[in-house]
This record gives C-alpha cells, structure tokens and sequence, in this order.
C-alpha cells in the first residue's frame, strides 16, 4: 500500500508504506511483544493498527494458502492456532522492507544477531514473528485481519525527523 511520497529538500524522497506484522503464540508466551513493539517504534514506524485473538483454522489456512502444498502446513496451522497472536499495522518509509530486515531470516538459528529471530529463537516454525515480505500482500494480509476503520491515520511531533 503506497501511501505517500515525501519530498524534503529536493534531494531525499522517501516511499511510505504499511505492512502487516503478527507476533505468533511462541512470541506472546514468551512475553515479547513489547520488545518487538520497542524495536519498531524506535526504528521510527508508526503503529496504525493492533489487536490480540486466537486464529481460527480458517484464517490461519488462508493467511498461509501459499504453503498448503508444503510439509510442514499441518504443523504450522496447529502451532499458529495454538494459542494468542498479536496483529499489528505498521506504517513508515520502505516499512515491509525494513520490518523484513528487522525480524531476520525464517530459520531463527541462521538469523543475524541483532533481529528478532536472531536475538531470540533458535527454531524454523516457532520464528516468533510474520512480517509481509512485498507490498501486495501487505495489502491482502492487513486485509485479512483489519477493516479500513480499524486503522488509524495520525501525524507524530517527530514525523519530520524520520523520512
Ligand atoms: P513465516 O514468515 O510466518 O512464513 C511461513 C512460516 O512457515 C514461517 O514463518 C515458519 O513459521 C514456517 N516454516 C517455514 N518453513 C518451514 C519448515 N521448513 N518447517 C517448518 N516450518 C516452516
């Protein structure tokens, strides 16, 4: 979702985008959401969007059709209907790109230090986090899980800092 570009001073221009992010049960029973909430923020994107809930089978089939011809989707539908999930929006300059870099690599044990993955898990499935690796399906996954009101548009004091 392209939202806007910002041009500063002729020279810099920065692409705003959201992009959809959920702590999975392994996260939240490992009481991580505010750090992965802290990282995000401090990074300088913005929260425009939150909610906690138990996946149904249903949306957790649709959220990861594109694997349903692997191995590991039976597991990987269990494991994230298991238990809470953290559903969030976050919106900022190259926002899916960045947010993909911040969570580090699927396999937490080849994660690099310094991500979230990297920094706190050691497995494939139990990756603590999902983030949307390209703008269309940012678009389909905040689709999925938000409705347009349930996202907010707002302005912070700092704004201007971070593009
Ligand atoms: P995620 O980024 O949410 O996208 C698909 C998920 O499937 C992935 O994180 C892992 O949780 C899981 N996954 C991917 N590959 C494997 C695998 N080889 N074995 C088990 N789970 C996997």
């Amino acid at each position: 979702m392209l939202l806007v570009i910002h041009q500063l001073d002729g020279k810099r221009s920065a692409v705003s985008e959201r992009t959809f992010v959920m702590v999975k049960p392994d996260g939240v029973g490992r009481r991580l959401v505010g750090e992965c909430i802290r990282r995000f923020e401090q990074r300088g994107l913005k929260l425009v969007g939150l909610k906690i809930q138990i996946l149904s089978t249903a949306i957790a089939e649709k959220h990861y059709e594109e694997h349903k011809d692997k191995p590991f989707f039976g597991e990987l539908v269990s494991f994230i209907t298991s238990g809470p999930t953290v559903q969030m929006v976050w919106e900022g300059p190259d926002a899916v790109a960045q947010v993909r870099k911040m969570n580090g690599a699927t396999n937490c044990a080849k994660a690099d230090v310094g991500t979230i993955r990297g920094d706190y898990g050691l497995s494939m499935q139990n990756n603590l986090i999902h983030a949307s690796d390209a703008v269309d399906t940012a678009v389909r996954e905040i689709g999925l899980y938000f409705e347009d009101s349930e996202l907010i548009t707002y302005s912070q004091p700092d704004d201007q800092w971070l593009l």
